[in-house]
């Protein structure tokens, strides 16, 4: 029999890792889901799970690491001690857009656990006013950005499992917001097994599938590769790839002055940061350490020490004082490079709960830490990298992350769509137009990328007072 055969076969797969309970409910499952079970099981490389593993408890030293960090070169935002102006930034930027230059990787593989949302992040109705949706808003960007330079601008979007087929068909029904269907590159991540942290055994998540989850950010060039986004970058002559997480609503998309330093510096990637308002604060600290750019993770993820962290300079301010919001520019042939490179990208372990099926197909819903999962991060990239750069950016007009549920403390939907109103409301006082305390606005992005676009573009008006979207 053809089945029983399969069966042989993923217990030949399975057995040497000591990973055969993977089969424990194999005589009950229906043909279908055997196949479903059998793909899931021969996607996985159980070698590579034994090994990462039996490491589990071998700690980055960051204590080591950190002893030896200093601040990172960096472009800040008083700008005058950066080699170049913000002016020559934005120019240079703007010419390599419009030479068809810059691609966008847009990451959205994220199962969105903390916000709570039943969808992919980037499907969440986030505009203050518009109610748009992330997708929405960062794809007008590059659709407006592509108009301003009279250039494509190819976006090469990153799904999981997890979020893949509904994100497809979502852009699919709104017509990719108006991107070329031509200039949209949607490609999957990779999964990881959670496993069981006692033991190592890989976890079921029901009798017919594993307790699968994205392989981290840190996914993204192995998939780009492999999906042949970075063949397809080459092909079209991009020589610079402009890099964002799905939930953060208010980046500049492929920003003509975060390109411009980093073509000026010649940087292979370059990093946006900002200057942490705490030394607690849960962003990625990035530290340069023997002339080589690192993110460390802040305390949580076995990552800064927070007497570390508290460290201050003798004028007051902190010593590491570079938070990473995720926002970076690739140099293409630098990927292609790293692509290359086995060990470009280790694997974290992140411990978490983990819901399961038990041995006798108990559903357990765990209320301690009971497994471990293993993450790639993009930033482990930075150490790599020739004349990386770090350019400071102002969380209150750059950096509104949608991580948290409705009604927690920070980075609800609420704290983000206050902080994009708040922005919108500064570019239309710019622009001469008042608006009233408290009242919501919003700017399309098809209307203006920036307050210089839309003083250009909307004459001074009566005071507003109630909540208005302009488009
Ligand atoms: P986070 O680590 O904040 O995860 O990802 P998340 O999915 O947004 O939320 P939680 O942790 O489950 O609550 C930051 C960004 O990286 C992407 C996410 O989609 C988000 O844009 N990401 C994360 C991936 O694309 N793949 C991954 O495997 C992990």
């Amino acid at each position: 029999m053809i089945e029983d055969r399969m069966r042989d076969e993923l217990q030949a797969l399975l057995a040497p890792h000591g990973q055969d309970h993977l089969l424990a409910f194999w005589e009950g499952l229906s043909p279908a889901q055997r196949e479903a079970l059998a793909a899931e099981i021969r996607s996985i490389d159980f070698s590579q799970i034994a090994a990462l593993y039996d490491k589990r408890d071998v700690v980055e030293n960051v204590r080591d690491l950190v002893a030896r960090a200093g601040s990172p070169r960096a472009f800040r935002l008083d700008a005058a001690r950066n080699p170049f102006s913000p002016d020559e930034a934005r120019q240079r930027g703007a010419d390599a857009l419009a030479a068809g230059q810059i691609g966008v990787i847009l990451v959205a593989g994220g199962q969105a656990t903390r916000l709570g949302f039943d969808h992919p992040k980037g499907m969440f109705p986030i505009a203050p006013v518009s109610g748009k949706s992330l997708f929405q808003i960062h794809i007008e960007k590059i659709v407006a950005a592509g108009k301003r330079y009279g250039a494509r601008i190819p976006l090469y979007l990153m799904t999981s499992p997890a979020t893949h087929e509904e994100t497809v068909a979502f852009l699919e029904r709104h017509d990719r917001f108006g991107l070329a269907e031509e200039d949209l590159h949607v490609f999957c991540q990779a999964a990881m097994p959670a496993v069981d942290a006692a033991s190592g055994k890989v976890l079921l998540h029901a009798p017919d599938r594993l307790a699968l989850s994205p392989d981290g950010h840190g996914g993204t060039l192995a998939a780009l590769r492999s999906s042949g986004g970075l063949e397809d970058a080459r092909r079209r002559g991009l020589a610079q790839l402009f890099y964002l997480q799905v939930d953060n609503p208010l980046v500049d998309v492929a920003g003509p002055e975060f390109v411009g330093y980093h073509l000026l510096a010649e940087s292979e990637l370059s990093t946006q940061v900002i200057a942490k308002r705490d030394p607690l604060e849960r962003v990625g600290n990035v530290v340069e350490v023997d002339g080589r750019l690192h993110v460390v993770e802040y305390v949580e993820y076995n990552g800064l020490p927070d007497e570390i962290a508290r460290r201050r300079n003798s004028d007051g301010s902190l010593a590491i004082w570079a938070g990473s919001i995720a926002v970076h520019v690739f140099d293409v042939a630098f990927l292609e490079r790293m692509a290359d490179r086995a060990d470009a990208l280790p694997f974290h372990v992140a411990r978490k709960k983990v819901a399961h099926v038990d041995s006798r197909g108990t559903h357990i819903q765990p209320a301690e830490t009971n497994a471990i999962k293993f993450e790639r991060f993009i930033f482990d990239l930075l150490p790599w990298a020739a004349r990386a750069i770090v350019v400071e950016v102002d969380p209150a007009r750059a950096f509104a992350p949608l991580k948290n549920a409705p009604g927690k403390k920070t980075d609800t939907p609420e704290t983000v769509r206050a902080q994009m109103a708040a922005e919108h409301a500064g570019w239309l006082r710019r622009a001469g137009i008042e608006v009233a305390d408290d009242v919501a606005v919003e700017i399309s992005p098809l209307l203006a990328l920036d307050a210089d676009e839309l003083a250009k573009k909307i004459t001074p008006g009566s005071p507003v007072t109630k909540p208005t979207y302009f488009c």
